[in-house]
C-alpha cells in the first residue's frame, strides 16, 4: 500500500517535472520565434508583391498598356492588370481608326470598356492619342483636306471622344511623335502637311477646350538619353509655354534596346521637368535580341530598375507604365523581327526579373528626396 502511494507520488512527481520541461521548452522556441521574426525578414514574397502601393508610397504612378478584347474574356490578364499596376493606357482602341473609322461614324465599344475597367478597378486612366501620324482611317489620311476643314475633323474628333471621357481621362497625348523619327526635323504628317507647324498649339488649345482639367502632353521616342531630336523638343516646348499654350507634361517613351538603356534619363527628364512640365516614362519596354538568354533575362531587371529609379529622382516624374501585360502582348515581335522578351511578364503570364527590378527600385526610401508627398 505504502508502496504503491509512494510509487504514485514518484510518478505524479516525473509527470509534473515532464510537463514543466514540455512548457520550458514551448517558452524557448517561442523566444526563438519572436527573436527571428524580428530580425529575419518577413515570408519570401514574390517579386511584383504590392507593386501599387509601393508606386503609391512614392507619389507615382505604375501603368500599363492594355488591350480591349484581353481586358473582356481573361481573368488571368486582369489579375495582373490590377494586382501590379495603377493605370491604364489604351494600347490602341483610342486611336483614330478604331475611334472614327468613318467620317461622324464612332465606336466606342472599346474605349468604354476600358474606361469602365479602369474606373471599376480605381485606376488612373491616359488617354492615347489624338494627333499622330499612324493608325489613321483611311477617309482621314487620303481626305485632302484645306485647313478650314482639317481643322473641323480635328475639332469634331476631340469633342467626339476627349468629351465623352471628360473627368474620367486625366491627361491626354495630344501630340505624338511630332518629330521624325531620327529627328530633330518635325514629321512631314498631315496635320503639319495641311496647318504648318501651328497644328501642334492649335490641337493643344483646342483639347484644353474640351477639357480644361486634363493634363496634356507630348509624347515622343528617341529623346530618353538626350542628343538633337531631344534639343528640338525642348525648344519646341519652351515655346510653347512662353506662348501660353497649354502644354502641360512630356511623355518619354521608353522603347528600350537591352544593353542600351540611357544612364542619364533622370537628368533629361529633369531638363524638361525645370520648365515647369510633367514628365513620366510613358511606354516603356527593353527588347532583348534573339537568341534570348537567361542571362540577358536577369540583366534586363536592372534596366527596368534604372527607368523606374530615373522616375523617382525627378520631383515631377509623374509616373512609369510599360507598354503592354505579357510578351504575349507585345508589339515588339510584329514591330521588330529579331528581337522579344521585353516586358516584365513573360508569355505563360509569370513575373519576370525584370519585375523584381521596379520592385527594388520603389523599395528604396519610402519617400525619396525631392518628391513631393503622395497625392499632391
Ligand atoms: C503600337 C501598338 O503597340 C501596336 O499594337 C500597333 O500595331 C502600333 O502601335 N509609339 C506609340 C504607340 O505611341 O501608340 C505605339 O503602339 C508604339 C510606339
Amino acid at each position: 500500500m505504502r508502496k504503491t502511494t509512494e510509487r504514485r507520488r514518484r510518478t505524479a512527481t516525473r509527470g509534473r517535472g515532464v510537463l514543466l520541461a514540455a512548457g520550458a521548452v514551448c517558452v524557448v522556441i517561442f523566444v526563438v520565434a519572436a527573436v527571428l521574426a524580428l530580425v529575419l525578414p518577413g515570408p519570401a514574397e514574390e517579386p511584383g508583391s504590392d507593386l501599387p502601393g509601393l508606386a503609391e508610397s512614392h507619389g507615382i504612378k505604375l501603368g500599363v498598356a492594355v488591350a480591349v478584347d484581353p481586358l473582356r474574356d481573361d481573368s488571368d490578364y486582369q489579375d495582373i492588370v490590377t494586382d501590379h499596376y495603377t493605370s491604364v493606357t489604351a494600347e490602341n482602341t483610342m486611336k483614330w481608326e478604331h475611334v472614327q473609322p468613318e467620317r461622324h461614324e464612332f465606336d466606342w465599344s472599346g474605349p468604354d470598356t476600358m474606361v469602365d475597367f479602369a474606373e471599376d478597378h480605381g485606376l488612373d486612366m491616359r488617354g492615347h492619342t489624338l494627333l499622330w501620324h499612324n493608325q489613321q482611317p483611311e477617309w482621314l489620311a487620303q481626305g485632302f483636306y484645306d485647313s478650314d476643314e482639317l481643322r473641323e475633323v480635328m475639332r469634331e474628333h476631340m469633342e467626339a471622344l476627349v468629351g465623352r471621357y471628360q473627368g474620367r481621362i486625366d491627361s491626354w497625348d495630344v501630340i505624338n511623335e511630332p518629330f521624325e523619327d531620327g529627328g530633330p526635323e518635325l514629321r512631314d504628317n498631315l496635320w503639319y502637311q495641311t496647318l504648318g507647324e501651328d497644328y501642334i498649339a492649335e490641337g493643344l488649345r483646342m483639347a484644353h477646350e474640351v477639357d480644361p482639367d486634363a493634363k496634356l502632353y507630348i509624347n515622343e521616342f528617341g529623346i530618353e538619353g538626350g542628343g538633337d531630336k531631344a534639343d528640338a523638343l525642348y525648344e519646341l516646348a519652351s515655346g510653347l509655354l512662353e506662348e501660353g499654350v497649354p502644354l502641360h507634361g512630356i511623355g518619354f517613351q521608353g522603347h528600350f534596346v537591352h544593353g542600351d538603356v540611357p544612364e542619364d534619363l533622370a537628368e533629361n527628364m529633369r531638363r524638361f521637368a525645370d520648365l515647369g512640365l510633367d514628365v513620366e516614362i510613358s511606354e516603356l519596354d527593353v527588347r532583348i535580341a534573339e537568341p534570348v538568354t537567361d542571362e540577358a533575362i536577369s540583366a534586363q531587371a536592372e534596366e527596368y530598375r534604372r527607368a523606374v529609379e530615373a522616375c523617382l529622382d525627378v520631383s515631377r516624374c509623374v509616373g512609369v507604365s510599360v507598354w503592354g501585360v505579357t510578351d504575349a502582348h507585345s508589339w515588339i515581335p510584329e514591330w521588330f523581327p529579331g528581337y522579344d522578351s521585353a516586358l516584365p511578364f513573360d508569355e505563360d503570364y509569370q513575373g519576370k526579373p525584370a519585375l523584381g527590378g521596379m520592385v527594388e527600385a520603389l523599395r528604396r526610401d519610402r519617400r525619396s528626396p525631392g518628391r513631393p508627398a503622395p497625392g499632391r
